[in-house]
């Protein structure tokens, strides 16, 4: 296992690593040649962690191989020092490159490892994890008639975005991500190179939701590819407190989940916060698989609050439908930026078992979405196809029963003082416990949240009750059995970070 490393360790870690990967693969501090800081910083998504205070790799190798990610893993292990792999390097709490304690590690970023083979005659499809599903979205639509059911930015790094399971806008007709996943390719904590049938079911059960970084480095994933009909209509309706958006958003939790499976009715409640002149709004955007005319009635009858009407359709094919519901235009080329602006934030998730009722969308509306440093709530509905798995099929066990989820966003600005949208998000969370499930209090893995628990470690291993805390709210009755995964792949927990599987040893 890992031991606590020196500079001896760590100056040997890196002579390791120029012996067995090209040099210009290899960034460090002291390295006046190498851009050490630029290649961090390259996909720091939350600008909260690109303060001098975070706790930064040793190293950062750049792989654009998998025999890269072999020899990193060989070399950790050998000299002490642990690795994050990042792939878009989303983490809401950074831990694909930064540690909360000061610890030794090294970064292998795999940006540069993003091929994307289609078989469009087989509906499949190899992807690196270092692509971004933007890239994943374009290639597919522009190489078949097909398509591919994932997140709705862009530049969500596959590799962290599958192994956490993959909410998107077609997931209740195909999905998360992980529910299309045939095969994988992983480096595990031996250094191996294992696909499914040489990793095993267990190990390729655990890497399709229960988080990538406790397992090993997922370098690649096969996935079955979906068929979309040539034209996909989206809705954006926003709505007021004048225009009865509590009414419509109360029943929109019992609508939205029974729907055709065919339709997202997705929901972004926007605050507006104290001394700002903008107003409180729900925005309802859909995304229906198929032409207007085709669900127009069905929403007009079954949600008659919203008021939709045809002028709020618009029509597009698929592909145009990811860059518009992302960026507010069909521009399908911006799918393959990976740039993103400066962007401070904290975010909080929940789920919803049993709708909220009308006088508390009044209090959230009127009261907690108007406090100074409020931000916004994303709902996410479930049901459908998403809800038919059973639970014990991937990691991802907010399955049957869940009506929708919830994401709590606060953001701020540089230079602003976080502390008042912190504390917004914090309170708000604590009010909206009565609401949401509870023993546990479920939460999203993919919407990384530190506050729910982190891992003790004693006698260098993270502790099984520790990850219990955190891991039944995001894992639920799946933890158990990715403890015991990680225990037969990783017994000595050479793969961990505040929050991954601790290994739960059989005798
Ligand atoms: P990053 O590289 O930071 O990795 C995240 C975690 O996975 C880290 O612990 C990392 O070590 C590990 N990891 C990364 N690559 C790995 C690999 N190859 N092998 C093993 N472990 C690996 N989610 C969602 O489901 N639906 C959505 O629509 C959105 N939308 C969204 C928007 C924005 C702006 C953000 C910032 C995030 C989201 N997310 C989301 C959450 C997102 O799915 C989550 O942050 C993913 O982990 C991001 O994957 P990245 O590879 O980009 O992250």
């Amino acid at each position: 296992s890992a031991t606590p490393s020196s500079a001896t360790s760590d100056g040997c870690f890196i002579q390791c690593l120029t012996e067995n990967i090209p040099s210009e693969l290899i960034f460090t501090p002291g390295s006046s040649k190498s851009n050490f800081t630029g290649v961090l910083e390259s996909t720091i998504r939350n600008s909260r962690f690109l303060a001098n205070t975070t706790v930064r790799p040793i190293c950062i190798v750049t792989a654009t191989d998998a025999s890269h990610v072999q020899a990193a893993v060989r070399c950790g292990r050998t000299n002490g020092v642990r690795l994050r792999a990042r792939s878009g390097g989303h983490d809401y709490e950074g831990l694909s490159y930064r540690s909360v304690l000061p610890e030794t590690f090294a970064v292998v970023d795999l940006a540069n490892l993003r091929s994307i083979t289609v078989a469009a005659a087989d509906e499949t499809a190899w992807v690196d994890s270092g692509a971004t599903v933007g890239e994943l979205y374009y290639t597919v639509a522009n190489k078949s008639s097909l398509a591919f059911p994932a997140g709705v930015c862009t530049t969500l790094g596959v590799g962290g975005h599958f192994s956490g399971g993959g909410i998107g806008s077609m997931m209740r007709k195909h999905g998360l991500s992980v529910d299309n996943v045939v095969d994988a390719k992983i480096v595990d904590a031996s250094g191996e190179l294992l696909d499914r049938s040489a990793m095993g079911e267990d190990l390729f059960w655990a890497i399709r939701g229960g988080g990538g970084e406790s397992f090993g480095i997922i370098v690649s994933w096969k996935v079955r590819l979906v068929r979309v009909p040539p034209k996909v209509t989206v809705f954006h309706i926003s709505r007021t407190l004048e225009q009865g958006a509590v009414d419509v958003l109360t029943q929109w939790q019992h609508v939205a989940p029974t729907m055709p499976e065919d339709i997202n009715m997705e929901v972004l409640v926007q605050g507006a916060p104290q001394g700002q002149q903008q107003q409180v709004a729900v925005f309802f955007q859909f995304l229906y698989l198929g032409t207007c005319d085709d669900i127009l009635p069905t929403i007009v009858s079954r949600l008659p609050e919203l008021n939709a009407t045809k002028a709020d359709c618009n029509e597009m094919t698929w592909l145009e439908s990811t860059a518009f519901m992302n960026f507010g235009d069909t521009n399908t080329t911006q799918l393959l930026d990976r740039s993103t602006g400066p962007n401070f934030f904290k975010n909080k998730s929940d789920y919803v078992r049993r709708g909220i009722a009308m006088s508390v969308w009044l209090e959230i509306l009127t009261k907690w979405l108007a406090m100074n440093g409020s931000g916004i709530m994303i709902l996410e509905p479930h049901g459908g196809f998403v809800g038919s798995v059973p639970t014990g099929e991937t990691p991802y066990s907010h399955r049957t029963g869940v009506l929708y989820n919830i994401q709590y966003v606060a953001s701020w600005s540089a230079g602003d003082d976080s502390s008042v949208a912190i504390d917004w998000v914090d309170s708000f969370y604590e009010f909206m416990g009565q609401y949401v499930t509870k023993s546990p209090r479920e939460a999203y893995v993919n919407f990384r949240d530190l506050d729910i628990g982190q891992n003790t470690v004693v006698n260098d291993v993270s502790t099984f009750e520790s990850g219990k805390v955190w891991g039944v709210k995001y894992i639920g009755s799946n933890f158990q059995r990715l403890a015991m995964v990680k225990g037969k792949v990783d017994p000595t927990d050479y793969f961990r970070n505040e929050q991954s599987i601790p290994p739960l040893l059989q005798s």
